[in-house]
């Protein structure tokens, strides 16, 4: 073929086969930068509230039995509700990159393509696991973020989240509902997937990205991926099991207590003595 006949054929070639190695590119450092970047800090803070019982109780000996917990997640979820232009961060470094690498994501595993199939990885099991648990997460990930941040409800399925109450209002998330802990039934399972998906994924990122070429450095990695994968799932479960176990009515307690403790002291003006007032 000619050079004119390759340029030609390149230039009516879709734009997703034009430029496929980019955009993979582009979708395995989403992956990790920022959506698996997030995922630590967030399975960590939300695991808070069983951590920060044990961690925080001198701090909170206050509060009583249990209280501890519930004021480190609020003093988490109160840090990240304060920062400067949430919602521009939210959009532009959560919700955009996770629609390219879902909507790129779909679109690879259905067009069965991939560029490690050099590495005996295809017929892995893990392959398949990869892209099922590609497809959870999307389930999952559009249902957790519109209910707990838009205020979707599902009917009743998924009760939504309040920030000022952050602990009860995310057992209630997880407990109420029209089915009682069907929530925390769905995220444990979808938790697991999604961490799984992130370990996995950093794996097969340093393929795509010609990191670890021989099989000695891709189990080495692939050591390294496992112990993260292991550590953040045991984040994500104790956060699960953490919110199905409390008791919502001591939380709401403790929560009507820290936000009297945070309130302004209101400086009522004392009445004037003498006043002309009838
Ligand atoms: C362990 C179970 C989890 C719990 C208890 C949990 C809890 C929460 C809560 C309470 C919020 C609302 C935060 C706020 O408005 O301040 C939230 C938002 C979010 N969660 Fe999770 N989450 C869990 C797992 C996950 C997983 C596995 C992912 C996967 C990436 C994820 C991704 C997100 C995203 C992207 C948001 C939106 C953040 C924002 O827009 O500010 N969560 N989560």
């Amino acid at each position: 073929m000619s050079a004119t006949t390759t340029d030609h054929a390149r230039a009516n070639q879709p734009f997703l086969e034009k430029h496929y190695h980019l955009l993979r590119r582009l979708h395995s450092l989403s992956g990790i930068f920022p959506i698996g970047l997030f995922l630590i800090p967030h399975l960590t803070t939300n695991s808070s509230i069983v951590w920060g019982d044990a961690l925080n109780a001198k701090k909170y000996a206050d509060l009583g039995a249990g209280g501890a917990g519930v004021a480190t997640f609020q003093h988490e979820v109160d840090f990240i509700h304060d920062l400067p232009a949430l919602i521009f961060v939210e959009i532009f470094v959560l919700w955009l990159p996770i629609a390219y690498h879902a909507i790129l994501g779909v679109y690879f595993a259905r067009s069965g393509k991939s560029n490690t199939e050099r590495y005996g990885y295809q017929g892995n099991w893990r392959y398949t696991a990869q892209r099922v648990t590609g497809y959870i997460g999307v389930l999952f990930i559009f249902m957790h973020i519109s209910s707990l941040r838009w205020g979707w409800t599902y009917g009743g399925l998924m009760p939504s989240f309040d920030a000022d109450a952050a602990s009860s209002t995310t057992a209630i998330h997880m407990q109420g509902g029209i089915f009682p802990y069907f929530n925390a039934i769905f995220y444990a399972v979808c938790v697991s997937a999604l961490v799984f998906h992130f370990a996995n994924g950093l794996w097969t990122a340093a393929i795509t990205w010609g990191l670890t070429i021989s099989r000695q450095a891709q189990q080495r990695w692939g050591a390294v991926c496992a112990v993260i994968g292991v550590g953040l799932g045991a984040a994500g479960l104790t956060a699960v099991a953490g919110f199905a176990g409390l008791d919502v009515a001591k939380a709401q307690e403790i929560e009507a207590k820290l936000s009297d403790a945070a309130a302004p002291l209101l400086l009522i003006p004392a009445p004037a003595t003498g006043s002309a007032n009838p």
